[in-house]
């Protein structure tokens, strides 16, 4: 007798009724930076970095991304750590951009290593990229990663990323007050009049190592309305349903900007968004105290997977950052650098 073809769960909502549409995927956990706000130099020992055995192969990932592709994702992300010193990531990607239902696949990195990897990767189907530049002062720079990076390589990462094909690339800048502050006008002038977005982020809670204090961030609202000062701006309408960044176009026609305001004014209410670890755990919120472990589901294949997953997220009810206020100091989040952002 044939077996009958496995349903296919009915694509979940979560408690608070949302749809599960988007994945980010950390393939690696750890990082040639030390950010202090994300992985402060000798706060997160190096033993916080798996042994390779336990991070999921290519052969898991695909599977994963197969069984949340049935359940309604159409978006993936991959993220670290710094997913560039994962080896022979354009073979993951290659993978990943053939699955059924995958339409867009992306990347965020620090940039740091792009320039002798963007052609690869674009050859192998990465169709967006994202790269971290909290300032253009080169000292600043340095300071900023930990003392590790080094300004040139990432513009140099991003001219290679322009010549491999990357239309518009999108500059992730994280604003502290008192720090980078200044970099501002730097940065948005730098990109006025190309394709590129940065997007100014606020600094955000996330884990429990960066010593976060809520005056060290700056809000959106302040950043934008220095923005305007220079160069006016308007609002533009979202992309898509829930997208992070609320995106602002100069008046003159040169660009666009875009403000990530968790702290500010917080979006969990679209937020469709799952995380999976290097080492196989299942996040539901960038804040979340522990994540569920999804190896050995993985290994049922990716039928059993789906049915798994979709009743994990029927059970999702993460809006921390509507919460913030009312969270215990010592809260237990996990660190950024171990699920990407
Ligand atoms: P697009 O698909 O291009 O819209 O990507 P994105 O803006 O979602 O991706 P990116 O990784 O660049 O996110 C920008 C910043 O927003 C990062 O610092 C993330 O950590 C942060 N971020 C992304 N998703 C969430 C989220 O669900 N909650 C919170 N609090 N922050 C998020
Ligand atoms: N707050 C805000 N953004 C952060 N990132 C890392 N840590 C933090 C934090 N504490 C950003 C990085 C990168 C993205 C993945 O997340 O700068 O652009
Ligand atoms: Fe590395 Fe990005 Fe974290 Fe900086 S923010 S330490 S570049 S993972
Ligand atoms: Fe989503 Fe959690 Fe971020 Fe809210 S705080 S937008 S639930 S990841």
């Amino acid at each position: 007798m044939i077996d009958p073809l496995p349903a296919t769960p009915a694509l979940p909502r979560d408690l608070l009724g949302r749809p599960l549409h988007d994945l980010r995927i950390s393939v690696i956990e750890t990082c040639n930076y030390r950010c202090p706000y994300c992985m402060p130099e000798g706060l997160t020992p190096d033993e916080t970095a798996l042994d390779r055995a336990s991070r999921l192969g290519f052969d898991e990932i695909e599977t994963a991304v197969r069984a949340f592709a049935r359940l309604g994702v159409s978006k993936l992300r991959l993220t670290g750590g710094e997913p560039l010193l994962r080896r022979h990531l354009p073979d993951l990607v290659a993978r990943l951009a053939a699955v059924p239902g995958i339409e867009d696949l992306a990347l965020t990195t620090n940039g740091s290593l792009l320039a002798g990897q963007a052609h690869a990767l674009r050859q192998a189907g990465l169709q967006r990229l994202t790269v971290s530049l909290d300032a253009l002062d080169p000292a600043m720079f340095r300071s900023l990663s930990g003392g590790r990076g080094n300004l040139d390589d990432v513009l140099a990462g991003i001219a290679a990323a322009e010549a491999a094909g990357f239309r518009s690339i999108k500059v992730n800048c994280v604003i502290q007050r008192g720090l980078n502050e200044d970099q501002v006008l730097a940065i948005a002038g730098h990109f006025r009049g190309t394709p590129h977005v940065p997007r100014f982020i606020e600094y955000m809670d996330v884990g429990n190592c960066n010593g976060w204090r809520r005056e060290g961030v700056v809000p959106s609202a302040e950043l934008r309305d220095r923005i305007h000062a220079r160069w006016p701006l308007r609002s533009l309408t979202p992309t898509y349903r829930g997208e992070v960044a609320t995106r602002h176009g100069y008046e003159d026609g040169a660009g666009e900007v875009g403000f990530v305001s968790s702290v500010s004014d917080p979006f969990c209410g679209d937020c469709h968004r799952a995380r999976l670890s290097a080492d196989g755990q299942l996040f539901t919120c960038l804040f979340a105290a522990r994540g569920q472990p999804l190896r050995e589901h993985i290994g049922h294949g990716e039928d059993a997977l789906a049915e798994h997953l979709a009743g994990l997220w029927r059970v999702r009810a993460d809006r921390y950052s509507e919460q913030r206020a009312s969270a215990p100091a010592d809260r237990k989040k996990i660190e950024m650098f171990y699920i990407g952002g």
